[in-house]
């Protein structure tokens, strides 16, 4: 049993606008709003409606500071498949998050260690997250919490799983090019935040999402940690609730 908010949406559209009206409502209520980001195929759509309504003159991010959850370890930011770029093409040249706003997790730092503990600094410098938006891996991973004995808190260096490299090979040449580790944030950092939203999209994610609800607390599922936490919501469309019993609806 668990008490995140479950909204079951009929597609990946509607889970795009709900998320988008759950941003947009914490982006009108907060003077500056510190905003935790995602990258991946799910929150693009989410993304692209956030877009739509800046240009429309709906909504402003000129107050917004932002996070993102987590980079490949040893892809620099101008490398076309980090996570910078992804996030710089999908949504900031878009909108009007000033640069110096953006925070997200350095691919080559010189020193590991000392520039984690600076991104947790940085968090709690902005007063921390109030709305953390996640997505959620095959294998239940939330950024790159990989199913493990233990968990990490804070910002740190985590090497991949295979499946987590399988699935993120589509974004390059060769699945050799795939980086083998990434800095991310920890689990503590997710559930510092104010608010969650975690979105997934599709079937393949259905087993996941039915575990994280279903499931008790484990480290081989992290996203069940999210059942912490009192203000998670969790947007899935039709397919990626497939997996989920009647009463968890
Ligand atoms: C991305 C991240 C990951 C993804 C997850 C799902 O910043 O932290 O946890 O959210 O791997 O990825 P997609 O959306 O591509 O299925």
């Amino acid at each position: 049993m668990t008490k995140a908010h479950i909204h079951i949406l009929k597609d990946a559209n509607e889970v795009s606008v709900k998320a988008a009206d759950m941003i947009q409502e914490v982006v009108e209520q907060n003077e500056r709003p510190v905003l935790g980001l995602a990258t991946g195929s799910t929150p693009l759509g989410m993304y692209r409606e956030l877009i739509d309504r800046y240009q429309a003159g709906e909504i402003d991010f000129s107050a917004v500071r932002t996070f993102n959850l987590d980079e490949y370890y040893g892809l620099a930011p101008d490398h076309p498949q980090s996570y910078y770029q992804f996030m710089m093409k999908s949504f900031f040249e878009h909108v009007n998050v000033p640069l110096e706003q953006i925070h997200i997790p350095h691919g080559k730092p010189t020193d590991v260690q000392a520039y984690c503990q600076q991104y947790d600094a940085w968090i709690e410098k902005a007063g921390g997250i109030d709305l953390q938006i996640l997505g959620i891996g095959v294998n239940g991973h939330i950024g790159f919490n990989e199913p493990a004995d233990e968990l990490q808190p804070f910002t740190h260096l985590v090497r991949l799983k295979e499946e987590t490299i399988e699935a993120n090979a589509r974004f390059f040449e060769r699945r050799e090019d795939v980086p083998q580790y990434a800095i991310t944030m920890g689990i503590r950092n997710i559930l510092q935040a104010k608010k969650i939203i975690l979105l997934a999209i599709g079937e393949d994610k259905a087993a996941a999402v039915a575990g994280m609800l279903n499931a008790g607390i484990t480290t081989r599922l992290p996203a069940t940690f999210l059942q912490l936490h009192d203000h998670v919501h969790v947007l899935v469309d039709e397919a990626a609730a497939s997996k989920l019993v009647s009463t968890s609806r």
